[in-house]
This record gives structure tokens, C-alpha cells and sequence, in this order.
């Protein structure tokens, strides 16, 4: 049973996998939270007497657990909503009512009698995934309109101190850089005020207590959001750590009417006992539920081999290319609409450009067709440049501030996707590309945060807009695959996950650097969705020059894809990376569906090993960056293997065949050297 309801509606409990998550109505009309943890086989054990106020000043409102409180009374802690009403009153009082069980799904109802303000608190249970999913959604059944100027996901409590908080920082091409700190007294914030998840932090939370890869307590969870978004984690003075999450208050407030109802986004949150690769594991098969199951083809994108320059000339040569090195799909990146001749005009314009494609797009899509290959078109449908004939015809469309002069970015503006004709515009435009040429693929760019929105909510309303604007295009052309890119890895999260197939996770393509932050993007987001491409010597970000191989695996570590100026490389690097894609193709099963493990390094030199593992196989990958403390090698002990099974696979220059106990418990030696070295190694099941 994995939604257990007792003592007659007021004590829930969700099982879910390994884990159960419990809280109860107590009789104070608080909602309690009483446990999240490992699974627990009967819950009647469990006491929810109201707290008493230990003093005068730390009152039982302030330091009970609860599910989801409300702004107003003794509550002096981060709280989840907070809404003016239209008497001049800003207390809620909550309390719950009544309950529902469909299915897997949890729904307790709250309610504030005074002000017609109900509260649904929705609770998922993913027992596979051995997650809880959770959200709310806020309605006004009063006469009266409300302002809700804040309304947060959930909030979960974690009943240790000193808990180690993990997240990412980062900026334009250096996304996904990881930190950790220790959460002390006082509150930790992470957030985005752009409009997109943004490349500075990710919505979304793993706190641990002395955790390592195989072993420790660790809580974690994703926010489905894609655009502002704020997290607060708060050890609190009281002897427990909360965690919140939800839509920034940064530009926030939504007006509710009578009979008005705000669905908050969802938050999917899971506990481990066992560190974090099981929290890896989990999450990214939750994550890859998510997607379409289709294999992820290996792609080829033009944008670092033309710019802006593209021609249909230029494109079928670097097709054709494409096609021989085994690429599946092609993708007409950013140049090819509009007066587009470099960043500053032609956005909105999505005609194509008859300078640079004669004859339209469909020679190219044939020859693409002919090759063997699909064809993907780059679009980025939220913005526009002001020289554009969009501007000129809409110019009150953008996000702008009344009576001034809106600041420009990339020389574009944000077109306000919460209004309704943007989406139906939006919708005619890809539906109308898509109608007309034969397209697989979509890559949806978004270059500029959101800034200068006028009135509050306009943030939310935009993603809500793109959110619902992406469904109504997937529903005409559900064939379609859509990859999520805001200069990158601008927006990668949970939200994006469901409603595109892939991420752009970076700008930087330098290889080396990916190894980083594809690590701290593996610790909660699928590989499958992590597009990753094998570009130029030197990188043109970094220029390094990281040897062929090196980049091959590096970027097969994700769907691959590749972005180099492919009519510049020689027929022995065309053969070399033909020969890795075809690998790859072999192995794409087990990377792009398998379960996917960072190793433990025990040598001092710099080795970063990581194992991709399914009923089949497993593929190791290991690379050495750099050579010094030269000729040392590294052990590497797979996860994940059946311990009875015996694995076949090449190494020290011969086959070999061990058990998978064996490859867990001793592991085998990796000797790489030299700067830039990798090796793949493949365990195939007996
Ligand atoms: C930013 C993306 O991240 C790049 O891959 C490329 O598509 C450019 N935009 C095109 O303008």
C-alpha cells in the first residue's frame, strides 16, 4: 500500500520504494510532519499530541513541523504562502478539512473559513522511484479578489543540524559548477530572478549527513520549474533543518478572482539511506520517465563550424560530412531566417532567408533525407530583435516597463509569452515550419534573461505560457523532438525535462571542462537528456587542444552530438570519429538507459571514472586529464553488476573474464598516460 491514511483522516503516510514520508493533522489543526526516512512497516506508533509552547517567546506554531505553513500568527519561519486580502488582512488560517486518495495520489484539504481560502496539498507517491512528488494548488472561494504574493511548492524538515547543502553555480559557459557547504544557523537561498532556472544555480536541493557515493543519509529533490525560482534551506534555532522551494517572490504576486485557482509547480523529492549514487540512480530513471523512450540519435550542429554564416551551400557540405562520420540527425542551427546576418536583427522573423537558402529549406531538408539522416531546425521563439518586422508590427508584445526605453540584451527583448496572442503567434509559427518541411527535431533557444516586466507575476506567467505553449505544438506534431537550450544550459531542470526531450548543457564544449560539469549535472538529471558534442582543436573557448579521443568520449558520456567544422578535418580523424560514433551507437542502450555511477578515484593523480551499467553490460570510462605523478595507476570497482553473473571484456591487452563480485569488490587497474588520455572499457554480461 503505498498511501496509508489512519486515525480516521488525520495520520497519512507514503510509502514509497525503500522510503515512507508521515505526517498528521494534530489537535491543534496544525499540519505535522512527523517523519521521512527509511520505510516503516506500521505507523500507528506514532503520537501527534499538540506541541505545547515551550516559552513565551518560542511559540508552538513556530517550532512545530509543519507541512505547509501559511504566513500569519507566531510563525516567525519561512513560511509557504502569503496572501493580501481584499479586507486589508494578510493572516491565513488554514486548517485541514478533509481528504482524498486516487490512486497513487494524496490530496489534504485546507481551508481559511474566514476568507474562502482553500489549500489543496497534493502528494504523489513514484513508488518505483521510491520518490514523493509534491505541489499545491491555491483557490479563491470567496466573493472577494486576493493577492497571493507568495506561493512555494512545499516545505519538507530534516531533524539533524550541520547537514551538508549541494548545489551548482555558475555563469554563461561555465554552468554546473558544483559547491557544497555546510548549513549553519541561519538560512541558505538559491535562487534565479531571470526568468529561466539560469546557469547560476539549479532549483533544486541534496542535503547529506556524512554522505559519500555508497554509504550515508542523503534528501534530495527537483523543482519543475523553468523560469524564477527560489530555495530556501534554514537551520533552524529549534534543532531541525527546513528545505522550500518554489516560484521566486522576486517578481511575484498573482491575482486570484472569485473562484480563481494558482497551481504551484511540483517538486519530486526522495530520501536515501544509501548515499548518493542510489540518489542517482533514482533520479535519473524518474527523470528518463519523464521523456519520450525513443534512443536519442547522434546529432550533428552546425553553429560552431558557421555561425551565423550558414548557407544552403555551406550546410550540404557539412552534411555530407555529417553523414560520414555516422551521424543521424543534422540541425540548422542560428543565421538561417529573417535578415538575419549576426545577433542584431531578423528574431521574430521566421521566413526563410532567400540570400542564404534560394530555394527555401527543402533542397537542404532532401539532401539531409538522402544522407540518411533527420533534419532539426534551431528556432528561439521567446524573443525578438527590435529590427525586426515582429517589433515593428507588435512592439506592446515585449516585456517591458511602462514608459521607458526597455534595456536590450544580445540586441534582443523577451516577447511576454504569458499573454495569450504571443503563445497563439508562437504556435502558428513552429506549427506552420513544422507543417510545411519535413522536421524531426527542434532545438528552442532562449538567449537573454526575462528584466523590466511592469506589474508582478510576469515571470511566472511566462513560463506558465511557454509551458502551455509547448503542449499545444507537441500535441499537432508528437513526433517532434524538442531540445532545451537557453545559451546553454540556461534551463535545466525538472520543469524543462517534462516538456522538452533534451538539454543543451553548455556553451563551453571544451572537453575537459565538461568532464566537471556533466559530473554535477549526472548527480540528479539523466544522461540522456545531457547533449553533449565533440567540436575543434582548439576548443574556441578555452583553446585547449585536447586530442580527438579524448573529446569523443568526454561528449559520448551524454546523447551525443557533434559541432566541429567537420569539412576541415583530416580523412584520419573523420575514420577516428566515425569509428567512435559506431561504438557509441553500440553502447547507446547502456548509456543512454542504463544506470549511471561516478566511481571512487583512489589514486592521487586525477583519474575520473564513471560506469554506465544495465542487465547486459556495463561501459567504464575513465580519463586522466593530465600526466603528472607519471605512470600511476588507478583502480577502478564497478557498481551496480550482478555479483554471480561473470563479465567478458578487454583490458591489459587481452580478454578477459571476471565475476561480477570480483569487478565490485577488488575492481580492475587503469593505467592511462600521458595528458588528455581516456579509455572506454565494455563488461559484457556472460
Ligand atoms: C546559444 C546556443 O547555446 C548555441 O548553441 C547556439 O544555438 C547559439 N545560441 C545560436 O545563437
Amino acid at each position: 500500500m503505498s498511501i496509508e491514511v489512519a486515525r480516521e483522516g488525520k495520520l497519512f503516510a507514503i510509502h514509497s520504494g525503500e522510503t515512507s514520508y508521515v505526517f498528521a493533522a494534530d489537535d491543534r489543526n496544525l499540519l505535522r510532519h512527523l517523519y521521512w526516512g527509511p520505510r516503516l512497516s506500521r505507523i500507528d506508533e506514532f503520537d501527534v499530541p499538540a506541541k505545547w509552547d515551550p516559552s513565551s517567546n518560542d511559540m508552538a506554531m513556530d517550532t512545530t513541523w509543519e507541512e505547509y505553513p501559511c504566513q500569519g500568527q507566531f510563525r516567525y519561519k519561512e513560511c509557504c504562502l502569503a496572501v493580501a486580502f481584499a479586507d486589508g488582512s494578510r493572516e491565513i488560517r488554514a486548517i485541514p478539512v478533509g481528504h482524498e486518495v486516487a490512486g497513487e495520489e494524496l490530496i489534504v484539504r485546507l481551508l481559511d473559513p474566514d476568507h474562502g481560502l482553500a489549500v489543496d496539498l497534493h502528494y504523489r507517491c513514484h513508488d518505483a522511484h521510491g520518490l514523493i512528488e509534491r505541489w499545491a494548488t491555491i483557490r479563491n472561494e470567496s466573493t472577494d479578489p486576493a493577492l497571493v504574493t507568495r506561493a512555494f511548492s512545499a516545505q519538507f524538515h530534516i531533524p539533524f543540524e550541520g547537514l551538508e547543502f549541494h548545489n551548482t553555480h555558475g555563469q554563461w559557459g561555465a554552468e554546473l559548477q558544483p559547491f557544497s557547504q555546510q548549513v549553519g544557523y541561519g538560512k541558505v537561498l538559491v535562487e534565479s530572478r531571470r526568468g529561466l532556472s539560469s546557469h547560476n544555480h539549479n532549483p533544486s536541493f541534496i542535503l547529506d549527513r556524512g554522505a559519500d557515493e555508497g554509504s550515508g543519509e542523503v534528501w534530495f529533490g527537483g523543482l519543475k520549474l523553468s523560469g524564477s525560482f527560489a530555495g530556501i534551506v534554514e537551520q533552524r534555532t529549534y534543532g531541525s533543518t527546513l528545505v522550500q522551494f518554489g516560484i521566486s517572490d522576486h517578481d511575484f504576486a498573482h491575482e486570484l478572482g472569485p473562484g480563481g485557482e494558482l497551481v504551484t509547480p511540483a517538486i519530486v523529492a526522495g530520501y536515501s539511506a544509501t548515499g548518493f549514487a542510489d540518489m542517482t540512480v533514482r533520479m535519473q530513471a524518474y527523470g528518463r520517465s519523464l521523456m519520450s523512450p525513443e534512443p536519442r540519435l547522434v546529432l550533428y550542429n552546425s553553429w560552431e563550424a558557421t555561425g551565423f554564416d550558414v548557407t544552403s551551400d555551406n550546410q550540404m557540405a557539412l552534411a555530407e560530412r555529417a553523414a560520414r562520420v555516422g551521424a543521424e540527425l543534422f540541425v540548422l542551427d542560428d543565421g538561417w531566417f529573417g535578415r538575419r546576418s549576426g545577433a542584431g536583427d531578423g528574431l521574430g522573423d521566421w521566413w526563410v532567408n532567400r540570400e542564404k537558402f534560394p530555394d527555401g529549406l527543402d533542397p537542404l531538408i532532401e539532401k539531409v533525407r538522402g544522407l540518411g539522416m533527420r533534419f532539426g531546425l534551431w528556432l528561439e521563439p521567446e524573443m525578438v530583435n527590435p529590427a525586426s518586422d515582429l517589433f515593428r508590427d507588435h512592439p506592446d508584445w515585449i516585456h517591458s516597463e511602462p514608459g521607458r526605453e526597455p534595456d536590450t540584451a544580445r540586441d534582443q527583448l523577451v516577447l511576454d509569452v504569458g499573454r495569450r496572442d504571443v503563445q497563439d503567434f508562437i504556435v502558428d509559427v513552429v506549427d506552420g515550419l513544422l507543417s510545411r518541411h519535413d522536421i524531426s527535431y527542434v532545438k528552442w533557444d532562449a538567449n537573454r534573461p526575462i528584466s523590466q516586466v511592469g506589474a508582478p507575476g510576469a515571470h511566472w506567467r511566462h513560463i506558465d505560457g511557454l509551458y502551455r505553449t509547448l503542449d499545444r505544438i507537441r500535441q499537432r506534431h508528437p513526433g517532434v523532438l524538442f531540445e532545451a537550450c537557453a545559451s546553454g544550459g540556461g534551463r535545466i531542470d525538472l520543469g524543462a525535462l517534462e516538456h522538452f526531450d533534451d538539454f543543451w548543457t553548455s556553451d563551453n564544449t571544451d572537453a575537459l571542462d565538461r568532464l566537471t560539469s556533466q559530473e554535477a549535472y549526472s548527480r540528479l538529471y539523466p544522461m540522456k537528456a545531457m547533449r553533449a558534442w565533440v567540436t575543434d582543436a582548439p576548443n574556441f573557448l578555452s583553446q585547449r587542444s585536447i586530442p580527438l579521443r579524448f573529446r569523443c568520449h568526454s561528449a559520448m558520456m551524454g546523447s551525443l552530438g557533434i559541432g566541429a567544422n567537420l569539412t576541415r578535418f583530416s580523412d584520419k580523424d573523420l575514420a577516428e570519429t566515425a569509428e567512435l560514433v559506431d561504438e557509441y551507437k553500440q553502447l547507446r542502450p547502456t548509456i543512454q538507459d542504463g544506470d549511471f555511477h561516478r566511481l571512487d578515484n583512489p589514486s592521487p593523480t586525477d583519474y575520473r571514472l564513471y560506469e554506465y551499467v544495465d542487465g547486459k553490460r556495463a561501459v567504464l570510462f575513465a580519463f586522466m586529464p593530465g600526466g603528472h605523478m607519471s605512470r600511476r595507476p588507478t583502480n577502478a570497482r564497478l557498481r551496480g553488476l550482478d555479483p554471480d553473473a561473470g563479465y567478458r571484456f578487454y583490458a591489459d591487452w587481452r580478454w578477459q573474464e571476471k565475476s561480477g563480485e570480483f569487478l565490485m569488490r577488488h575492481g580492475i587497474p587503469i593505467w592511462l598516460f600521458g595528458d588528455y588520455a581516456s579509455s572506454l572499457t565494455v563488461f559484457d554480461r556472460l
